[in-house]
């Protein structure tokens, strides 16, 4: 997949610096020469020798040594590479970058540099918070560097939210994205995807909301994009880093995801795959609603059905529609009909039931109804159905046909 591409890695001082040892060997895997600077802080962490030994090159560290400058200079390492990639990306690097400052190896040849500059950043919940993190970050994707990242959940410094490193697999598909862009049977064409779950609000800190992880729907996200399709994702509240090439929208509610996906057309295809609430709260409360009065009874109303209102035969239709039926028993039969009613192209059925540990999990086993047929797939991994699910639809589209 990244079969003679040079890499020009620099690793930063940030906890998270372990994961690049995997990183280097899953990318010369991919067929891509890797090459590494490590800052001062980056070898606190992890030692010149185990990058060396990795990469199977010299690891590049002082701007000042004059052999590492006579072999190779500072222009001539990012000169000759196809990509730098910054992992772990500190919040103290990209300050460097984002103000221009050069007073080491790594932070020179980043300004030194006439190639693109994808960072992956991991630090702490706090630090990545802070207006200043922002902003730098925010000059930086300004002045055209790419970002991968950060994900959200337990962090290295025993604290929790934003700042996590993206997984090592992130880190490759963004980096396959990068270098396949434009490619790809997909190239030319509009992708819609919804994921998650929605959140109804019941008054400011309550909310009515389905079980949904968003892998499947992130998945699928993900995998258009791999095929070159221009892609915009809308999606609830999850755990799920954005997928690197995405536009992605973060909505809550049903109606805030209909508006989404509305303004998001024209499409050629869109994926159905939010776990949608299917109804809100009336008038949800503006102050909290206090415990100490007479229990409240909720009175509910329908939300707006996406699928089935994209699924409207009018000029804004995408060419294919495709719906997620999650269900406990019955379940083809039950998506067979779900079909019907929505109006959807396809709808790709999966068994929710307990103990067939889908939901949430990184697994789910699906069958795929289309007009004429109902095919069984067997139990595969949430990115591998993405992947067929994918292929299929770009099979379906056939040749560049887009609307714009
Ligand atoms: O009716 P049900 O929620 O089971 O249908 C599931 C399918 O419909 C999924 O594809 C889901 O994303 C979509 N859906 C929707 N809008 C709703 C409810 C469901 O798009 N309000």
């Amino acid at each position: 997949m990244l079969a003679d591409k040079h890499i020009l890695l620099v690793i930063a001082g940030g906890v998270a610096a372990y994961k690049c040892l995997d990183l280097i060997r899953r990318l010369r895997e991919q067929g891509a020469s890797v090459r590494c600077i490590l800052t001062k802080g980056g070898s606190q962490f992890v030692t010149p020798l185990s990058v060396a030994s990795l990469s199977g090159e010299k690891v590049y560290s002082d701007l000042f040594s004059l052999t590492d400058e006579a072999e190779m200079g500072h222009i001539r390492l990012s000169r000759e590479a196809d990509l730098v990639l910054v992992a772990p990306a500190t919040a103290d690097l990209v300050a460097k970058m984002a103000h221009g400052i050069a007073d080491d190896l790594a932070s020179t040849t980043l300004l030194a540099t006439d190639k693109p500059v994808m960072i992956v950043p991991s630090m702490n919940v706090e630090m990545w918070d802070k207006p200043a993190t922002q902003r730098n970050m925010a000059t930086v994707e300004r002045d055209g560097v790419l970002r991968i990242g950060p994900n959200s959940g337990d962090l290295a410094c025993g604290e929790e939210g934003a700042g996590r490193l993206a997984e090592v697999d992130e880190i490759i598909d963004g980096i396959a994205g990068f270098f396949s862009a434009g490619t790809g049977p997909l190239a030319g064409k509009r992708a819609l995807v919804t994921s998650g779950p929605t959140h109804e609000p019941i008054d400011p800190v309550r909310y009515i909301a389905n079980r949904s992880s968003g892998k499947q729907g992130h998945a699928i996200a993900a995998a258009l994009r791999r095929l070159g399709a221009t892609t915009t994702l809308v999606t609830g509240p999850t755990n799920e880093a954005d997928p690197w090439g995405v536009t992605v929208h973060h909505i809550e509610t049903a109606e805030q995801m209909m508006l989404a996906c509305t303004q998001a057309l024209p499409a050629d295809a869109a994926v159905c795959a939010a776990a949608v609430g299917d109804w809100r709260v009336a008038t949800s409360a503006k102050n909290k609603i206090k415990k100490n009065g007479a229990t409240p009874i909720l009175e509910l109303v329908e939300n707006p059905d996406i699928l089935a209102g994209l699924s409207v035969r009018n000029e804004n239709r995408p060419q294919l529609v495709v719906g997620f039926a999650a269900e406990t028993e019955n379940v083809v039969a039950y998506a067979q009909q779900k079909r019907a009613r929505k109006g959807c192209d396809w709808i790709v059925a999966n068994d929710v039931s307990v103990g067939t540990g889908v939901m949430g999990g990184d697994h789910n086993k699906v069958h795929l109804i289309t007009s004429n047929e109902t095919t069984a797939w067997p139990t595969m991994n949430k990115i591998d159905v993405a992947d067929k699910l994918a292929g299929l639809i770009a099979l379906h589209l056939g040749a560049p046909t887009t609307k714009s």
